[in-house]
């Protein structure tokens, strides 16, 4: 299996070599390729125009602007992009007193538990499934809870520690405060719109998801897309870096062979647990009593199977230098400290270099992978190094500044 896995990402690196000179643009079959309002970073919500006509040319504009209004939340401070920044990769670049680990909500004072992901590459991810092996794969969140965009955006309003609005009517009461969303909503879904405000609500979370899907959320322009042996685009450390990628497994789990193998998406989007320690700086912050447990998958309430206890769904490794701290709960503050806890997690003696410590027991010990030799890789130091360079030329270009 893990063998097969590895001669078709060798076959996907001479195949990306072969296609290269496509355009990326054509071949995007689940992003929708829109030439309108491509500009992501704006922040809308400064700006609300005066209403005479249609304001939003399209679905996506519309959702653009909902994901960066902060009046559809309690207090009015927060949107979607407080905690999925456009300039930064779509995750919370703000300190929130634990090193960016977790976001705070809306009020400014309650801490999450776990880390907001990119949202770049996420229109990528599957719906929720169980495929022919018994294995679950896909869903947003990283216990796919959601099992899509639009299920996922009604979540962060009505969540307590997020956004924070009550219920579905507030949230609706919110948008017909703005006559522009008011006339958009009818025109691009149905002049009754609002005559339930069950289907309003999903009509904004299907404005948002549209937005999500534009192909500049998913550039496919890292240095690793644009190789070729001709241009010499990555470094003779990066390939090595790559080498390892392949030769320690890293494929079988972040290489996703179902869907298009030439712009490999980093995941299977399935799940597992590495033996991630909990974020102690982090649980002594938010409330959680300390017998508290992050169970991952067996969180979703559609599974109850104790063997998903602990287990988190594969993250892209697309955008990952730029996308730190890491882990499901942001535990390790660098990329070298991930890939050294990959290295060394079952070593004697082995110390996190971030804690000065032996790396703390896992969260979830039960369900933890002793598999395919991860916690005792035999890495050098330099090699460790070379993985890490190779993972930072997975940058896409336009955040290639945000490279520390
Ligand atoms: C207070 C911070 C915060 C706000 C506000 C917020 N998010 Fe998130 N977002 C998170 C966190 C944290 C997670 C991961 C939670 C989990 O896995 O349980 C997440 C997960 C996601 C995911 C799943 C990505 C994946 O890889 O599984 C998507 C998509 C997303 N958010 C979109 C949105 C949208 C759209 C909004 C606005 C309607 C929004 N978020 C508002 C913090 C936030
Ligand atoms: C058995 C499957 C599996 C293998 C093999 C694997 N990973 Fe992962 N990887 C995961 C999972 C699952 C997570 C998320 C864990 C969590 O948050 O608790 C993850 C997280 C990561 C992260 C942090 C992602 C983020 O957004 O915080 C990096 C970096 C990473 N892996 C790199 C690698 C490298 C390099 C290798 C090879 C040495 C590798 N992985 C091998 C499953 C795997």
């Amino acid at each position: 299996m893990v063998f097969s896995k590895i001669s078709t990402f060798f076959f996907f690196i001479s195949f990306a070599l072969f296609l290269s000179g496509c355009s990326s643009e054509e071949n995007s079959s689940v992003i929708p390729s829109q030439k309108v309002d491509t500009n992501i970073s704006q922040d809308t919500n400064e700006t609300i125009p005066k209403p005479v006509e249609l304001v939003f040319a399209s679905k996506i504009a519309l959702g653009k602007a909902l994901f960066h209004d902060r009046s559809l939340s309690l207090t009015r401070k927060q949107s979607c992009a407080s905690c999925h920044d456009p300039l930064h990769a779509f995750i919370d670049n703000n300190d929130n007193g634990v090193n960016s680990a977790v976001s705070l909500g809306d009020d400014g004072l309650s801490l999450g538990d776990r880390n907001a992901p990119t949202l770049t590459y996420a229109a990528y991810i599957p719906s929720f499934f169980l495929d022919k092996n018994n294995t679950y794969v896909g869903g947003q969140f990283f216990d796919g809870r959601a099992s899509d965009l639009e299920q996922q955006a009604k979540a962060p309003f009505l969540n307590n520690l997020e956004m924070q609005m009550p219920n579905i009517v507030s949230v609706v009461q919110r948008v017909k405060e703005n006559q522009d969303y008011v006339l958009a909503m009818k025109k691009f879904f149905d002049v009754n719109i609002f005559d339930e405000d069950e289907l309003a609500f999903s009509a904004v979370a299907n404005a948002i998801a549209e937005f999500e899907r534009l192909p500049s959320f998913a550039s496919f322009d890292s240095k690793v897309d644009l190789y070729t042996p001709e241009n010499e685009g990555l470094s003779a450390q990066e390939l090595q870096g790559q080498d390892l990628f392949v030769k320690l497994d890293c494929v079988s789990c972040h290489l996703d062979l179902e869907t298009d193998i030439s712009r490999p998406l980093f995941t299977n989007f399935e799940y597992e647990n590495l033996g991630v320690p909990i974020n102690q700086e982090v649980r002594a912050l938010n409330k959680k009593s300390n017998v508290f447990i992050d169970h991952g998958l067996l969180d979703n309430p559609n599974i109850t199977d104790p063997l998903q206890d602990g287990r988190f769904k594969v993250p892209t490794l697309r955008n990952i230098a730029v996308t730190g701290p890491y882990m499901h709960n942001g535990v390790f503050k660098e990329l070298k400290t991930v890939i050294h806890f990959y290295n060394t997690r079952d070593v004697e003696g082995a110390i996190n270099p971030e804690t000065q410590a032996p790396w703390a027991k896992a969260e979830v010990n039960t369900t933890m992978l002793r598999d395919l030799r991860i916690g005792s890789l035999d890495m050098t130091n330099s090699e460790e190094d070379a993985l890490v360079a190779y993972l930072r030329a997975l940058t896409d270009e336009r955040y290639t500044n945000l490279l520390p």
